[in-house]
């Protein structure tokens, strides 16, 4: 299974998307992070600037909402044609219910969590999502060290899909560089964000594919 790229560009210039765009040619997705400085203590952007995305690039954007009230704005996001849809199950009163409405709109749909936020209460409703993310690092920020103690709820949820065979992506944001990629994917991620990895370097598509081949390489030994 070959391991998704998505650059967050929480990391790049925001008032030079379209140009930061064109140095992401060769990520699988393009990871939006949408804040609202409620949900976590920063501020980004919403509907409108991601309807632009949408426009300037054709890459599949893969759209991370930070916010509170799920249920209330995420279908908005799925309406103006994002590829996939991941909210905060902290931040919604009905995660099913939303999921399929993201789906019937025609988005992947995917389900968020906190560092402190088990997993176990979440394994069972996998099958009405298309990706779980587990978030490596407190959400707000880029920049930040991977929190060691995640690996452990990527590892279960990892169990979880190949025994029931799931067809769920299994993403991880927050952290994540050339230094431990490996080991995320070998303990059981195949989605991988990155923000500072990325933007810090001025070589972008070797980047990205160095941070690929060191996933598939993570994947290959636990298999
Ligand atoms: C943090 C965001 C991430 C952030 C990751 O709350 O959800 O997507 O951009 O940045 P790095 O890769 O620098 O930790
Ligand atoms: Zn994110």
């Amino acid at each position: 299974m070959p391991s998704r790229i998505n650059p967050s560009i929480l990391s790049a210039d925001f008032v030079n998307f379209e140009s930061e765009f064109r140095t992401l040619e060769t990520a699988d997705l393009i990871h939006i992070d949408v804040m609202d400085n409620h949900f976590v203590p920063n501020l980004t952007f919403g509907l409108p600037m991601v309807s632009r995305m949408q426009q300037i690039t054709p890459k599949p954007l893969d759209i991370h909402l930070m916010i509170d009230s799920a249920d209330r704005w995420a279908p908005g996001y799925a309406e103006i044609g994002a590829y996939s849809v991941t909210f905060h199950a902290e931040a919604a009163e009905d995660a099913v219910a939303l999921a399929r409405t993201l789906r019937s709109i025609g988005s992947r749909a995917g389900l968020a969590l906190k560092p402190g936020t088990p997993v176990e209460q979440y394994l069972e409703l996998l099958p009405e999502f298309d990706q779980i993310l587990i978030m490596t690092v407190e959400p707000g920020f880029g920049g930040q060290a991977l929190i060691e103690h995640t690996l452990e709820k990527v590892r279960a949820t990892r169990r979880k899909i190949d025994a029931e065979q799931l067809d769920v992506w299994l993403q991880v944001d927050g952290g994540i560089d050339e230094s431990n990629i490996e080991r995320v994917a070998e303990a059981g991620a195949d989605t991988f964000v990155a923000g500072s990895a990325v933007f810090k370097s001025s070589d972008r598509a070797h980047q990205i594919s160095k941070l690929r081949d060191l996933a598939n390489l993570g994947f290959s030994h636990s298999h």
